[in-house]
């Protein structure tokens, strides 16, 4: 297993390009099980999680080919209905296939993915939905055996909470049901506006785009198409925190400043200049960091990925900062690793309360998820000394090519066989 090796305490200076989204290439991705006919992504991020989906798609007879970042998928001959548990379990996100399936084949057998470091995550609300359109579930052996007979039919859905892939999931599904569906509560994160895109541009009739209400009319069948990959808004946000962390100057290039309108009101709040343009988003620190309070909520309020980042950087400030977690019940984990570098946190239920000391100390380190692990390397960043931080799977999950973005703008950064 490989670790990351920073010295920290050096101010990042320079350009940084952003990849595709992650949360948004998963679906895209989903979404080319719905036709026979080819479809097109561009921009599309090299990360482990978008080969462990494409993986996903080859086993059920589906090829691909990879052109730099570009992706034409073929699932012309797409004859397996089955995810099995192996590829499930290391990503929750696989569950994207289930609404996909359903709709192309009338069949799907997803493995339940369980519980995982942030939380319980069930996906009873995409069952639900799904039941509503007309699917008979079966849940035996710690798979959904998902069946309809002739074709989904249209209903009226309503989300307790907005799930983002339960959302997704529902989106997928009705699009080639018979009549109308309507999905109250929805997600509204930019990366569903990105797949409604996708499959308006296959031929699907959506309207309420970047709302919470859904309504879908199904159409017979879908067409080739291309799209491209939203600019990921998480990586965005991790690095214009990390440049506030160490005091630098940076240009973020390839990103969507309008995607992020929490995040740039609390860093601006924290003491960053940033300057928006239309695809970049020119960053800097000189002052000292304040601290803020935070609460992640549904976008776009401040979005659960960012807030173990923005927690690293709250130990930075000298004051008292209130961070509240509303999505995740168990999101914390990197709580315990911050205050290994120095940081003084107290958990009390979903709260953190960060007394920022100014400072960190490097230290070896190791995460359970993928934004905790973000988050120790924006501490890592600006800690004074070594800090090494161990199980790099979970930064490759979702961050393409970190270490390389990082060395460019004048960060020792390296990584190392453990
Ligand atoms: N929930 C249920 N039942 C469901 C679905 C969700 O109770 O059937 C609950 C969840 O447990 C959670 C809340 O509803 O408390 C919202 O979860 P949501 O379904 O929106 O999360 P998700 O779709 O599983 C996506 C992202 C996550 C991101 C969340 C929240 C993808 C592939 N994943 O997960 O991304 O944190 O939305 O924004 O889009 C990450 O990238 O590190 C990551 C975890």
């Amino acid at each position: 297993m490989d670790k990351i090796v920073i010295e920290g305490g050096r101010p990042i200076q320079g350009e940084i390009t952003i990849s595709g989204a992650k949360n948004a290439a998963l679906p895209l991705i989903a979404a080319s099980l719905l036709t026979p006919e080819p479809q097109t992504l561009l921009n599309v991020p090299d990360l482990r999680d978008t080969r462990t989906i494409l993986k996903l798609l080859q086993s059920l007879g589906v090829t691909w080919k990879k052109n730099g970042t570009t992706l034409t998928i073929d699932s012309s001959n797409l004859g397996q209905h089955e995810a099995s548990y192996d590829l499930v379990k290391t990503m929750r996100a696989s569950v994207l296939v289930l609404g996909p399936l359903i709709a192309r084949l009338g069949r799907a057998k997803v493995s339940l993915p369980g519980g995982c470091a942030i939380g319980a995550r069930p996906i009873n609300f995409h069952l639900q939905g799904l039941e509503k359109l007309g699917v008979k579930i079966d849940l035996k052996e710690g798979y959904v055996d998902a069946t309809v007979d002739g074709r989904l039919q249209g209903s009226t859905i309503y989300f307790d909470i907005p799930s983002v892939t339960g959302t997704e999931n529902i989106l997928m599904a009705a699009v080639l049901a018979k009549g109308t569906t309507i999905v109250k509560n929805a997600a509204k994160e930019p990366e569903i506006g990105n797949l409604i895109d996708m499959l308006i541009g296959m031929g699907a009739k959506i309207e309420g785009r970047d709302t919470d209400k859904l309504v879908i009319h199904g159409v017979n069948n879908l067409k080739s198409s291309s799209i491209a990959t939203i600019p990921d808004r998480i990586e965005t946000g991790t690095y214009l925190i990390a440049v506030g962390a160490t005091g630098g100057e940076a240009t973020i290039t390839n990103c969507n400043p309008a995607h992020l309108p929490s995040l740039l009101e609390k860093l601006r709040g924290a003491g960053l200049h940033i300057k928006e343009g239309a695809n970049t988003l020119h960053v800097s620190r000189k002052g000292p960091i304040r601290s803020v309070d935070v609460k992640t909520m549904p976008y776009p309020g401040f979005p659960t990925d960012l807030q173990a980042q923005i927690m690293a950087l709250m130990t930075l400030s000298n004051g008292l900062s209130v961070i509240n977690e509303t999505i995740f019940e168990n999101r914390f984990m990197h709580v315990a690793e911050l205050c290994r570098m120095g940081a003084d946190i107290r958990v009390d239920g979903n709260s953190a309360i960060v007394s920022g000391k100014g400072r960190l100390s490097g230290a070896p380190v190791m995460a359970t998820d993928l934004r905790a692990s973000a988050s120790l390397v924006v501490a890592g960043l600006a800690a004074q000394g070594i800090t090494e931080i161990s199980r790099v799977y979970h930064l490759d999950r979702g961050y393409d090519d970190l270490v390389g973005k990082l060395a460019r703008v004048g960060v020792n950064i390296r990584r190392e066989k453990e």
